[in-house]
């Protein structure tokens, strides 16, 4: 067991998932309230709803060692269709952890073990008869660091679409490439240019390929980690527009250090803290209201 430097239990008052039972009592709420001397029984609870109305992936209880270090403890959260969640907290929380048990991006560390469920679309993902590969096309993701692949911008959004057979014919790719490139924002600025090296392109349009790559295989879900951390400003402005775009078509989940790029892009929030997600709710309760004090501490710059 992890001894925790901060005791997230909440007091017993607060540990509802409703929010209107918090305020409900009205008026004479004690200035002073009871804390519990001993812990809940599982140590602690998320505060708000970590469910969503139209899931397309849940995880439930989820934790993730690393060797000895406990990084993700008893995680349950839901991801939304049309719908963007960001994950938000200090540096060491878990996010990254968290969103690659998303698509099983931990199978590729060997110190990694995870327990807990996880399902999209009600199917178990890390279930024996699970085809990694096509979970990773359903289940997209998009790095902090840009990495197209050492190909041309054709081939870069071709490359899904051609292993998982998506196109019968030659038309069909160019067809598929295109709508990709488009839905990515990025056409426009390419559509010369099909032939010429990925890698050759700025930084944020670099990002938008990774995007093109990631919706030219039909994804549910996009996972960004930090897509926007090496960029300028403009470049950002341009992802953020995107993925705003996107969630018409597909469930997102955006890790971000800023929180003026979660409140402008997410409708849910879930904050993290130490590998346990303290608090999630609507993003704009989560930073006019937050209820847990290290969700306050964190979203008014105290710590993190
Ligand atoms: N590949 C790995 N091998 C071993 N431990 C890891 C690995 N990746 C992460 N960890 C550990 O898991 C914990 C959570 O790390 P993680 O990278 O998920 O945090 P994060 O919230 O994404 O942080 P940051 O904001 O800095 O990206 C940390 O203690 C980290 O040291
Ligand atoms: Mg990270």
């Amino acid at each position: 067991m992890l001894e925790l430097e901060y005791d997230v239990t909440l007091p017993a008052e607060q540990q509802s998932n409703s929010m209107s039972d918090v305020a409900s009592d009205g008026a004479a709420a004690p200035s002073v309230q009871a804390v519990p001397t001993k812990a809940a029984d599982d140590g602690y609870r998320t505060v708000g709803d970590f469910t969503s109305a139209t899931p397309v992936m849940q995880a439930r209880q989820v934790d993730v060692f690393y060797g000895d270090n406990h990084a993700i403890q008893k995680v349950s959260l839901d991801i939304g269709r049309n719908e963007v969640i960001a994950l938000i907290g200090p540096s060491g929380c878990g996010k990254s952890t968290f969103i690659r048990c998303l698509n099983r991006m931990n199978d590729t560390i060997e110190s990694a073990r995870i327990t807990g469920d996880i399902t999209l679309d009600g199917e178990n993902i890390y279930a024996r008869h699970m085809d990694v590969v096509m979970l990773r096309a359903r289940v997209g993701m998009v790095f902090q660091k840009p990495n197209p692949f050492p190909k041309s911008v054709y081939d870069n959004v071709a490359y899904g679409p051609r292993i998982h057979g998506l196109a019968r014919d030659r038309a069909e790719l160019d067809e598929i490439v295109q709508t990709s490139l488009e839905r990515a924002g990025l056409w426009t600025e390419v559509k010369d240019r099909l032939e010429e090296p990925g890698t050759g392109l700025s930084g944020g349009q670099q990002q938008r390929l990774c995007i093109a790559r990631t919706i030219a295989v039909g994804p549910d879900v996009i996972l960004m980690d930090e897509p926007c951390s090496a960029l300028d400003p403009i470049a950002t402005a341009r992802i953020e527009d995107l993925i705003d775009e996107l969630k018409r078509n597909y469930a997102i989940a955006i890790v971000t250090h800023s929180m003026q790029q979660a409140a402008r892009v997410s409708q849910r929030t879930a904050y993290f803290h130490l590998g346990k997600l303290i608090e999630v709710g609507d993003t704009d309760d989560i930073f006019t209201n937050p209820r847990h004090k290290l969700t306050e501490d964190y979203i008014t710059g105290r710590f993190g």
